[in-house]
């Protein structure tokens, strides 16, 4: 039997638990042996539930074990995780995580101490919860160019976005309902300012490039400043706000940002609601995929730490392949991008609007004293600076 340790009794953790126990039989069919968890590490006890049989204080007691093969990694935050996960890979174990902050942040050495060593680092749930969209960026689109990626890869803003939308509620009120579902982080402006699906699109990118993208270079808006009044104006023209993380690839540069964006029906996105996650990858040879499913919570995210773990134990004995992200991407700076966009401006700057800019469509009357126009694509450093002689009210990208 392999041996698997737990880092961390969480929502996560105890999700992964939970599936390799009561789904024991599948995980042993598919690993080519069973899988036992042979310790659980937290700062708290459990009394009277059946981890405590397993439950340790002390993360040398795991790192110094022979036996144990596989280290899950599901504590999230950057310390200790970081220095337990380095620790186990050069002890020769496999690592699998669902913390996206520790592969944004330290992928690229993470990977490179795995290869070293022999063992796996993996993190399907680092990206999409539930959603297998590593695997397939990986293994199922090796022959194929991707050109685009673009997603929806944060749960909690878009249940907010949504019920703020269908319920005209505050986003006050609905963080704290997400919050009580365990979509949130931790630190929930992670999710609300972007920086979550900042990380998330920062490491399909690298996975597309095989170079890092470092998230701290991504263009990033989160939806803190979206309200009632930009919310009619998209559902007057038949559109949602959506929080959008973009990657387009050519062969010189990537060009990336995370911002609420205006999308229509005619986005497969654009159905994706509630905390659910939608990932749209254009190939090549293969075209439109859309990879959507729930982004966050306890047991999608822990089925997908749960399958990295039947990958580690199935190619026991055999060499490992990891991602590489070698070198860093060229990111191409936000200003020279080209997006069509929705400007919110005072009623008294339409003529000047119409005479700078490409207005293809105008709203009048959604709020008092201004108006609403849409311009065709065009660089995003002349929106902005447009946008500063209008005295613009609200700038959102549209696709
Ligand atoms: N806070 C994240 C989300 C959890 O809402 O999507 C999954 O990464």
């Amino acid at each position: 039997m392999a041996k698997a340790a737990i880092l961390g009794y969480g929502t996560v953790g105890s999700g992964v638990y939970d599936v390799l126990t009561k789904n024991s039989a599948r995980v042993a069919e598919s690993s080519g042996e069973a899988i036992g968890v042979k310790y659980v590490l937290d700062l708290r006890d459990f009394p009277g539930q059946p981890v405590e049989k397993v439950l340790v204080h002390d993360y040398e007691q795991i790192v110094s074990d022979p036996e144990v093969s596989v280290v899950v990694e599901v504590m999230g935050g950057l310390k200790p995780s970081y220095d337990f996960v380095k620790r186990a890979l050069e002890a020769g174990k496999s690592v699998c995580t669902s913390n996206k902050a520790l592969v944004a942040e330290y992928g690229p050495e993470l990977l490179e101490t795995a290869s070293r060593h022999n063992v796996l680092f993996l993190f399907e749930a680092a990206v999409g919860g539930g959603i297998p969209i590593i695997r397939p960026l990986r293994d199922c689109l090796s022959a194929d160019r991707i050109d685009r990626i673009a997603g929806i890869l944060n749960g909690t803003t878009n249940y907010i976005l949504t019920r703020m939308e269908r319920e005209g509620s505050t986003y006050d009120q609905m963080l704290a309902d997400a919050q009580s579902l365990g979509y949130a982080e931790r630190d929930p402006s992670a999710d609300v300012d972007g920086w979550d699906a900042c990380r998330k699109i920062a490491i399909l990118s690298s996975i597309v490039t095989g170079k890092q993208v470092r998230y701290q270079d991504i263009p990033t808006e989160g939806i803190a400043k979206i309200s009632r009044e930009d919310m009619r104006y998209a559902s007057e023209w038949g559109m949602k706000i959506k929080l959008i993380a973009a990657a387009d690839f050519t062969a010189a540069h990537v060009s990336c940002h995370v911002a609420p964006t205006m999308i229509g029906k005619d986005s497969q996105l654009y159905y994706v609601d509630d905390v659910i996650n939608g990932v749209h990858v254009h190939g090549d040879q293969v075209g439109d995929l859309l990879f959507t499913g729930a982004g966050a919570g306890k047991y999608p995210t822990a089925s997908a730490v749960a399958c990295d773990v039947v990958e580690c134990v199935r190619s026991a004995g055999l060499p490992k392949r990891n991602l590489t992200f070698a070198g860093r991407a060229q990111l191409l700076p936000e200003d020279e991008e080209q997006t069509a966009a929705f400007i919110r401006i005072p009623q008294t700057q339409l003529d000047a609007a119409r005479k700078l800019l490409p207005v293809e469509k105008e709203i009048h009357g959604v709020a008092p004293g201004e108006a609403g126009i849409s311009v065709s694509a065009m660089r995003v450093g002349d929106i902005k600076a447009a946008a500063g002689k209008l005295d613009a009210i609200r700038v959102l990208r549209m696709a």
